[in-house]
């Protein structure tokens, strides 16, 4: 299995240090038009795999990328302090023009999986310039703000995340919608696990939470200038479920043809990753007013990503 990663940046560099330590893949291939950068993140992370699993990992060309099964896309600007999401987007776009020509030249059989932000539009700009199905087009998309839901979630009820099922809907950004009304703690609803574990979740407790997982990023950029672990560890967890034909079930982004009453819009649902990509959509119960603001993200993603010419 060979992982592409274009974008040797943060995020980039990250991703692929998470792979190499997960070792699930046997080769990794870090590209950017720094060459210098991707050689130096390339053989940093080399270094440490003597200490973990035996991935080749490598710079290199363009055409180096052939043949690899998932490509990360992260190349492009991230956030400055202040700066939303959505701030980033004509500056990416015109990255991603470049980069996905050269990309898909050589690789027209991977699945792309994009992580440069604002992520769910780009991911809508990748489908519209590939002409690939949205089936392989996948934006991390807010799998790192369920991650982001669980944790604290977790921390309320002194539960290991890994048994909280919880997710986060529609933008990676400021309008995400947070599902409260079908998250679960093993099988319990969350009132009933907050019961039994003694720990209320207040209406306080709640709204912390609620901006603990929206105001994540911009804390985290405020302190130490950019978010990468999260973003790594996420899209490395994404590339072992597409490459091990796991079916989990991750709130990625990609081209949605219908939800709440908005049609062709790119934006995050629970979805089954598997060799093909997105295997199917599994969208949780909501109460009318999660329906009424994963309407309200939806139709701004359709906005803006109507807003950027082609
Ligand atoms: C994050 O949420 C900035 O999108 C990035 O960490």
């Amino acid at each position: 299995m060979k992982l592409g990663i274009v974008g040797a940046g943060m995020v980039g560099s990250t991703a692929a240090y998470a792979v190499a330590l997960m070792g699930h893949v046997s080769e990794i291939v870090l590209v950017d038009q720094n060459a210098a950068l991707a050689r130096a993140q390339a053989d940093d992370i080399a270094h440490a795999m003597p200490f973990a699993a035996a991935t080749q990992v490598r710079s290199g060309g363009y055409a180096d990328l052939a043949g690899a099964s998932v490509i990360i896309i992260a190349a492009g600007v991230s956030q400055k302090p202040g700066e939303t999401r959505l701030d980033l987007l004509g500056r990416n776009a015109a990255v991603f023009r470049a980069v996905l020509s050269e990309t898909m030249t050589v690789a027209p059989q991977a699945i792309l999986l994009v992580a440069t932000n604002p992520v769910d539009v780009m991911t809508g700009i990748t489908a519209r310039l590939t002409g690939q199905p949205p089936a392989r087009v996948i934006g991390s998309g807010t799998t790192l703000d369920s991650a982001r839901f669980r944790d604290l979630l977790a921390r309320a009820l002194n539960v290991a995340p890994r048994s909280v099922h919880a997710y986060v809907l529609g933008e990676h950004g400021d309008s995400e919608v947070l599902a409260w009304s079908s998250a679960r703690v093993g099988a319990l609803t969350l009132d009933a696990a907050a019961a039994q574990t003694g720990r209320p979740l207040t209406l306080e407790i709640r709204e912390k939470i609620d901006t603990g997982v929206r105001r994540a990023a911009y804390a985290i950029i405020e302190g130490k200038g950019a978010t990468y672990h999260g973003i790594g560890a996420a899209l490395a967890r994404l590339v072992a479920a597409i490459n091990g034909n796991e079916r989990s079930v991750h709130s990625v982004s990609t081209m949605t043809t219908q939800i709440v009453g908005v049609h062709g819009v790119p934006l995050s649902l629970p979805r089954v990753l598997g060799r093909d990509g997105v295997e199917a959509e599994l969208v949780p119960d909501l109460d009318t007013s999660e329906q009424a603001a994963l309407a309200d993200s939806a139709r701004l993603l359709k906005q803006t990503l109507e807003s950027v010419p082609l």
